[in-house]
C-alpha cells in the first residue's frame, strides 16, 4: 500500500484576519523566512514513506507562491479544486487526486494523510511514527494530545454551565491517516464534520489516538504565529549546535 498526504489550504483564516487585519490567507502568511503552507509540506515531502504530497487550493486562488515551492520537487502536486468547508475541500481533493493517479476506479487502499496547511510545526519523526502506530489497522488513526486543562462548558451569558472531567479527553491534531475509499465515502456519509476522524466515526470505526506533543500546533490566531516562529526558529538553532 502507497501512503499519500493531501493537504487542504482552501480556507481564508477569517479569525486570524479579524485580529490581525492582514488581508493575506494564513497559509501564506510569513514565517520564519518562508510562507507558512511551505514548512508543513517540507516536512510531508521530506518523508521517504510518502509518495507524493497533493494541496488542495481554492480554484480562484491567485497567491500560491509556485516559485518558493519549486525545490520542494516532483513529489508536490497541485489541486485547484477546494470547497467551502474544510471537509469539502478534503472530499475534493480525494476524488481529484484518484483522477490524477488513474480513475476514480482506481480508488483504494491505500493510506491518505490529511495535514491542515496551518499546522507548520510538524516534523518528519511525526509522520513516521504515526505511520507506525497505526500499521495496517482500516480503523486508521490520528496525532492528538491527552487535555492538560480543566474544561468548562458555558452557557448564553458566558458563565460555567458545567465542569466537563478531562479524563480520556483529547485534542486532535493531523495528519489524520485513513484509507482513500473508506475516507471518501466518510466524508460523503458525513460532510458536515470538523475533522477526518469524526468522518470516520460516524461509520462505527475506532481510530487509533497516537500521541503527539503540542509543537504541532494549529496557527489559528496572530498569538499562534509567534509560537510557531519561536518552535522553528529554536529546532533551527538546535540543529547547528
Ligand atoms: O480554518 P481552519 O484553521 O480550521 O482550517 C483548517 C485547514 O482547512 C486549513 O489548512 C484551511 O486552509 C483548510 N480549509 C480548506 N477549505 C475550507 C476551509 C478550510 O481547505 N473551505
Amino acid at each position: 500500500m502507497a501512503y499519500y498526504a493531501l493537504v487542504p489550504a482552501a480556507g481564508s483564516g477569517s479569525r486570524m484576519h479579524a485580529l490581525s487585519g492582514r488581508a493575506l490567507p494564513k497559509q501564506y502568511l510569513p514565517l520564519a523566512g518562508q510562507p507558512l503552507i511551505r514548512h508543513a509540506l517540507e516536512a510531508l515531502c521530506a518523508t521517504p514513506a510518502i509518495v507524493e504530497v497533493f494541496v488542495v487550493l481554492a480554484p480562484d486562488d491567485a497567491l500560491w507562491p509556485a516559485a518558493a515551492m519549486a525545490d520542494l520537487g516532483p513529489k508536490l502536486r497541485v489541486l485547484r479544486c477546494g470547497g467551502d468547508t474544510r471537509a469539502q475541500s478534503v472530499a475534493n481533493g480525494l476524488r481529484a487526486m484518484a483522477h490524477e493517479l488513474g480513475g476514480e476506479a482506481e480508488i483504494g487502499d491505500d493510506w491518505i494523510l490529511v495535514h491542515d496547511a496551518a499546522r507548520p510545526c510538524l516534523t518528519v519523526a511525526m509522520v513516521e511514527n504515526l505511520i507506525a502506530e497505526v500499521g495496517e489497522d482500516d480503523a486508521g488513526g490520528l496525532l492528538a494530545v491527552p487535555v492538560a486543562d480543566t474544561l468548562k462548558r458555558a452557557d448564553e451569558s458566558g458563565r460555567v454551565h458545567q465542569t466537563v472531567p478531562r479524563e480520556g479527553l483529547w485534542q486532535a491534531q493531523t495528519p489524520q491517516m485513513f484509507r482513500h475509499r473508506l475516507l471518501l465515502d466518510a466524508l460523503d456519509f458525513a460532510p458536515q464534520v470538523t475533522d477526518e476522524a469524526s468522518a470516520i466515526e460516524t461509520l462505527g470505526l475506532l481510530p487509533h489516538l497516537v500521541p503527539a506533543d503540542a509543537s504541532n500546533l494549529k496557527v489559528t490566531y496572530p498569538l499562534d504565529l509567534q509560537l510557531a516562529e519561536w518552535i522553528l526558529q529554536s529546532r533551527k538553532a538546535e540543529r547547528k549546535q
